[in-house]
């Protein structure tokens, strides 16, 4: 599997990490979660006290900081932000650090030397078959309704399912309405509807989809 690309896009909450995570661990692939980063960003802005919406700043905080994300968490200049990307703060912001065209263009950079790095991968996001690897060998967009996103979510770490469903699809409207790389199924895409379907199923029939080896 060498230099076997998969490009994971899909809308908030689709379960695009644990799909992604289990078709690389099946494939013996490594795994890039390209939110994580822009959640890490976002981090690292709201720490140091930047405006989200002050463009130029933020752009400079994304050239600036060292980014580490591996199996024992995301650490942002040596800090472990593991936790806290996942929060409320960080989820209410990062939409608008993402549609920051120079932000995006710092970490599609580093989207591709980490695949260059590790020859191939399961890379997930938003713009991962549209922009950062169009060429992929197979490109998913993993989906359901706004509602089951909303549950499997609560049913993960509680809250309550009208306000989560509320804010699923506010960042979904951000994320595909903005100018640069919006949210949308890309080119050649095979669109994965999980509404429905159990992790196993799902991983199961992308497993299917694979290019024959050759
Ligand atoms: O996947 P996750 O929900 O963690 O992504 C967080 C946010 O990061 C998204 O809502 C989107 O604004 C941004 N994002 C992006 N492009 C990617 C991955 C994530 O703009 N490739």
């Amino acid at each position: 599997n060498g230099a076997l690309v998969i490009a994971i896009d899909g809308p908030a909450g689709a379960g695009k990490s644990t799909v992604g995570r289990a078709v690389a661990s099946q494939l013996d692939l490594e795994y890039l979660d390209t939110g994580a980063m822009y959640r890490a960003v976002t981090f690292a802005v709201l720490r140091r006290g930047v405006d989200p919406h002050a463009t130029d700043e933020v752009a400079r905080v994304a050239e600036a900081i060292d980014l580490v994300i591996d199996d024992d968490g995301v650490f942002v200049d040596g800090v472990d932000a593991t936790v806290d990307i996942r929060g409320r703060e960080v989820t209410g912001s990062v939409s608008a650090v993402a549609a920051n065209s120079a932000v995006r263009s710092e970490m599609v950079d580093r989207q591709r030397s980490w695949v260059l790095e590790h020859g191939g991968g399961v890379i997930e996001g938003r713009d991962i078959g549209s922009v950062v690897f169009p060429d992929a060998d197979l490109k998913l967009f993993v989906t359901a309704s706004p509602r089951i996103r909303a549950e499997r979510r609560v049913a993960e770490i509680g809250g309550d399912v009208d306000e989560v469903e509320a804010s699923i699809i506010e960042r979904d409207r951000k994320d595909s309405t903005r100018s640069d790389s919006p949210l949308l199924e890309a080119d050649g895409s095979t669109t994965v509807d999980t509404t429905g379907m159990s992790i196993d199923e799902v991983v199961a029939h992308i497993l299917t989809m694979l290019p024959a080896e050759g």
